[in-house]
């Protein structure tokens, strides 16, 4: 899947500098938890439906359990192919239910002698046969037992079938059901999805069967390692599309049941999991190119996206993205059609679908107008996350869900390849640093983090599989085979896929595997200290990653586990005790140096030493004070002489270290002290994201004045550089990056307060107002706009901005409306826009809880949105707690700059006072809000004296 938890990209720069933070990170992540547990419990009714016996024959044991209690299937069934044939009603049934039909005969083989047939099937009401849910016969009119009894299991979705005598080892068998589905509006398995197109409301039939919901689809062996051979017809009404993995051989025009249809053929798949399959019906149209070698690839969307050009650029980039792959694997791509469609509605950023990609429309959909360059950039990469998929695994799949970190790890880590050689302007292969190592490292030191790799054992459950799809295992699992790669080279990475990739084809594979055809590959020699296998899995099967610490004068080098919070306690043991076979790149007076392997301790030189150049390691790094002090001067005199992303790693590692206490917050706040000759978009991404919790810290203190001032200081110059460059803001500057960084750099000038910053965005938006249908703001730049101009607007230039948000047809341009209205100074309006967003007339459901926090990141909001969460806690609970995905930060959001004894008392007193309300998904979050208080109080306290001292000194 694509990044379920993405965190949006340039999207915030809303009230203060910057959104992502450490902390954020953190608080997504459990948000993403939340969700995964609000989504497993909202369905009381999970399992089969009614109409047929769901209850087992009487068990009285309690253990060993029954095979049908269990999670995983018995292993003496596999399954060989299967014929379905599905029928979606794009019309409300005379019940209002939309529905689906459909029948399945899959032919299997027995391989372990078994009286049982158990089979996933979930909520599809069975045709029954003689009484029996199924019917069953050898393959080619041998003969198969007969049926004693049949039954469904909801807890574990399964259709059971007992037989009168045992299925014969090495026999194949068919079995044939015929059934009925809701084709709901749930984002799980067969699907429906609704838009309105010119006032009509149009109804499309999809699907999303990763993890486990091909079962609400048709009765399957529903496990990633029982692949088979997939023969699907779709049954549509005339004038609709029907789409499916493999390409379409026959349709034709029939009449069923007294209805006229297209009856659509598809051709066998490959060998492929139940989890990559695809249904799609519905009236959207394509866009096409045969440029690889007469490879089918298109796009779909809906008519008018597709009349718009929205699908020209992701069609431009599909072919050379493939291609890439295709030399990269050494493989040639191994189905006949590329299908990639974007959906109106869709859980996911993305699923990866073999041969039939998934997208929300805003990871596909790309407007050459109205986009901007994050938009585009998002695009490319969740395209390229996908692609990587359709051989690493697809073609190769994982035995089981435990090592999913292997497979989508490996998707984050070579999306930015793919996009590097679809976009080589872009520096793409910088960004991993940002998005993905950096990101990991926020949530990997804390002490409640968890290894990359479970045991197949320990995940069974749809929940536990679905607590899987994490930060860890996507960024993490990114870092530490971008690590391994930058090792062994990237050569002997890609020679050990390609065996990989071959060896395994249609198959099924652990995560080992992988290990061994990499070692493998390494015939140069390359000097390992001990096998990839036993390099790998100290990063693989311990959480968290190492501090290395080089003091440069005694020649000493040495690594201990990093920890946030330094007075956190680590309760998991590891049998490797925290301790990692590190892989050291590094300089020394500016050259690099042979590879160092650190495995305890060790020496080093004197002149200034660098550690893990490029970040091509997945640890951070703090040397002795007389090494700081050395590459500080470097920072200071010639930048350059550093890569952009040390220059950014520098700031980060300064900034953690500090905040775990292992060095002063004044070293780390003399990292930023370059930073005016820096006009990197990386480093200064780096540096203000650290710097944002210093702000939520002390923007309501007297800090707070010497703070923006040294901010104003260092900011000037980059806005300097962009206006030149942009010949007074009349160009976009022509590097990705430094798109990035222009708006950075109006961002934190207008709030330091540049005049002629302010005065540029009142301009742009007085424009704007005076003819609101020539928006003269550049996409990229109009998040910052909108927010810094009604920040200094009033009234007038608020109520533009709510109807235009009223207005909107982009979603995306809805979004950065209504974030930018929580931008405003003016208590009654920002009082006014809390009761909007508990009027779903004003404010859809959906973004309720948002709309509230981005007013709480407004200083002024702050403490009128925590009061509005108090006053109105039980309603605000009963109307938007359950379920929502958003919920629980909430309370996180609202409560992240408190930092005082006042405010924590406020904050367990809130808790008491609602207790008999409760705090359902927001339980955790209100724990973890209390938590960082004391934490907050803590710090500010140890630190609030030195940062305002230091800031006076540097800020005159
Ligand atoms: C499945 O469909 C294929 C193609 O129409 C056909 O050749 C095959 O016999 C069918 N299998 C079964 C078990 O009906
Ligand atoms: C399945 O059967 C139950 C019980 O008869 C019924 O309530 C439900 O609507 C049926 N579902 C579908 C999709 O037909
Ligand atoms: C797609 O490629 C064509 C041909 O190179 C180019 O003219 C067009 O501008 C591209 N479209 C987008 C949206 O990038
Ligand atoms: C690619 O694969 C072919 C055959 O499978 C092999 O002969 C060739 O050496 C491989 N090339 C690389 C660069 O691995």
């Amino acid at each position: 899947m694509g990044k379920v938890y993405y965190i949006s990209k340039n999207v915030s720069l809303g009230i203060l500098v910057l959104a992502a933070i450490a902390l954020a990170t953190i608080i997504a992540l459990s948000i993403a938890y939340d969700k995964e547990r609000a989504k497993n419990r909202g369905k009381p009714g999970d399992g089969g439906t009614g109409g047929s016996s769901t209850s087992p024959p009487p068990t009285t044991h309690f253990t060993p359990k029954e095979p049908w209690d269990r999670y995983r299937l018995p292993d003496s069934l596999v399954p060989v192919s299967y014929n379905v044939t599905l029928w979606p009603r794009l019309e409300p049934n005379t019940d209002g239910l939309y529905i689906f039909t459909g029948n399945s005969k899959v032919v299997f083989s027995c391989v372990k002698e078994t009286d049982l047939i158990i089979i996933h099937c979930n909520k599809l009401n069975l045709t029954t046969f003689s009484g029996h849910h199924a019917k069953l016969s050898g393959l080619s009119e041998a003969a198969a037992p007969s049926i004693q009894k049949s039954w469904l299991v909801e807890k574990t979705a399964y259709l059971v079938l007992r037989l009168h005598s045992s299925l014969t080892v090495g026999a194949t068998y068919v079995l044939h059901t015929e059934f009925q589905g809701e084709l709901a509006d749930d984002l799980e398995g067969f699907y429906r999805s609704e838009y309105t197109e010119d006032g009509v409301k149009k109804v499309v039939a999809t699907s999303q069967m990763q993890a486990t919901y091909a079962r609400k689809a048709f009765p399957c062996f529903d496990e990633p390692a029982l692949k088979a051979v997939f023969n699907v017809i779709i049954i549509h009404s005339r004038g609709t599309v029907a789409l499916s993995n493999s390409r379409d051989i026959d349709s034709a025009e029939s009449v069923i049941d007294g209805v006229p249809v297209k009856v659509t053929t598809f051709e066998p798949t490959k060998r492929m999991s139940t989890y990559l399959l695809a249904f799609i019906v519905s009236d959207f149209v394509s866009i096409q190119s045969n440029q690889n070698n007469n490879l089918l690839i298109r796009i779909w969307a809906r008519k008018k996206a597709i009349d718009d050009r929205q699908g020209d650029y992701a069609l431009n980039v599909t072919g050379p993205i493939l291609q890439f792959y295709e030399r990269y694997y050494n493989a040639t791509y191994p189905l006949s059609k590329s299908d990639q469609i974007a959906l109106p509605d869709f859980n996911a950023g993305a699923m990866e679908n073999w041969g039939l990609v998934t997208y929300r429309e805003t990871a596909l959909l790309y407007d050459p107008i109205l986009s901007s360059t994050g938009n585009k950039e998002r695009i490319t990469t969740v395209i390229s996350h996908e692609l990587a998929h359709m051989w690493f695994g697809n073609l190769v799949t994982l035995q089981w869900w435990n090592d999913l970190w292997l497979n989508e790890g490996f998707a984050s880590y070579v999306e930015y390849l793919g996009a590097d050689y679809a976009e080589p302007t872009w520096n793409m292969k910088d960004q991993i640093v940002l998005y993905d190592v950096h990101k990991v490292f926020a949530v990997d030191a804390l002490a409640s983090s968890h290894p990359l790799s479970r045991r197949a054992e320990e995940v069974n459950d749809p929940s536990q599989i679905s607590e899987m799809f994490n930060t860890i295992s996507y960024s993490k699992g990114a870092a530490v085979l971008r690590m391994l790669s930058e090792f062994l080279t990237e050569p002997v990475f890609a020679r050990g896929l390609s065996s990989y990739l071959n060896t395994f084809a249609f198959g099924n594979t652990v995560y080992t595997d992988l290990h061994i055809c990499v070692a493998v590959q390494n015939t140069q020699g390359m000097q390992i200290p001990d096998t990839v296998h036993n390099i790998m899995n100290r990063w693989t099967l311990q959480m968290g990653f190492p501090v290395v610490t080089v003091d440069t004068s005694t020649g000493t080098i040495n690594q201990k586990h990093f920890l946030l919070d330094p007075e956190s306690v680590v309760d998991r043991p590891s049998e490797f005790n925290y301790m990692w076979f590190v892989p050291i790149k590094w300089m020394k007076s500016g050259v690099e140096q042979q590879l160092y392997w650190l495995l305890e301790k060790s020496a080093s030189g004197q002149e200034w030493v660098l550690l893990n150049t490029n970040m091509s390691g997945y640890f951070r790094v703090n040397y002795d004070l007389g090494n700081w002090d050395r590459l500080l001067s470097l920072l200071n005199t010639n930048h350059q002489a550093l890569s952009v992303i040390n220059r950014a790693q520098i700031i980060d590692d300064a900034f953690n270290l500090a905040r775990a206490k292992i060095v002063s917050t004044t070293l780390a706040l003399r990292t930023t002290k370059y930073l005016s000759k820096e006009r990197d978009y990386i480093p200064w991404e780096s540096a203000l994201r650290n710097l944002d919790y210093y702000l939520l810290m002390f923007d309501r203190t007297e800090v707070y004045g010497a703070f923006q001032a040294y901010l104003k200081k260092q900011i000037q110059p980059l806005f300097e550089h962009f206006k030149t460059i942009t010949e007074n803001w009349t160009k976009v500057p022509t590097g990705h990056t430094d798109q990035y960084n222009q708006i950075n750099a109006i961002g934190v000038a207008c709030n330091t307060g540049v005049e002629s910053c302010r005065d540029l965005i009142k301009t742009w938006y007085r424009q704007w107002m005076e003819n609101p249908n020539q928006n003269p703001i550049h996409p990229n730049l109009k998040g910052t706009v909108y927010c810094r101009a009604i920040a200094f607007g009033g009234v007038e230039e608020w109520e533009f901005a709510w109807e235009m948000f009223k207005n909107a047809t982009l979603a995306s341009e809805a979004a950065r409306l209504r974030s930018a209205l929580a931008c405003t100074k003016a208590p009654w309006l920002l009082n006014r826009y809390l009761e909007y967003s508990l009027d779903p007339a004003k404010i859809r459901k959906q973004d309720a809880t948002s709309t509230i926090q981005s007013i709480a990141r407004n200083v002024v909001g702050m403490p009128l949105a925590w009061n509005f969460v108090r006053a109105r806690w039980s309603y605000i609970f009963q109307q938007y707690g359950e379920g929502s995905f958003s919920f629980s930060s909430l309370i996180s959001g609202v409560t992240q700059r408190f930092s005082t004894e006042f405010e924590l008392q406020e904050l367990k007193q809130f808790k008491e006072d609602n207790l008999h309300v409760g705090f359902g998904s927001a339980t955790l979050a209100l724990e973890q809000a209390i938590e960082k208080t004391t934490a907050n109080i803590r710090w500010v306290t140890e630190n609030k004296a030195h940062v305002l001292k230091w800031l006076t000194e540097e800020s005159t």
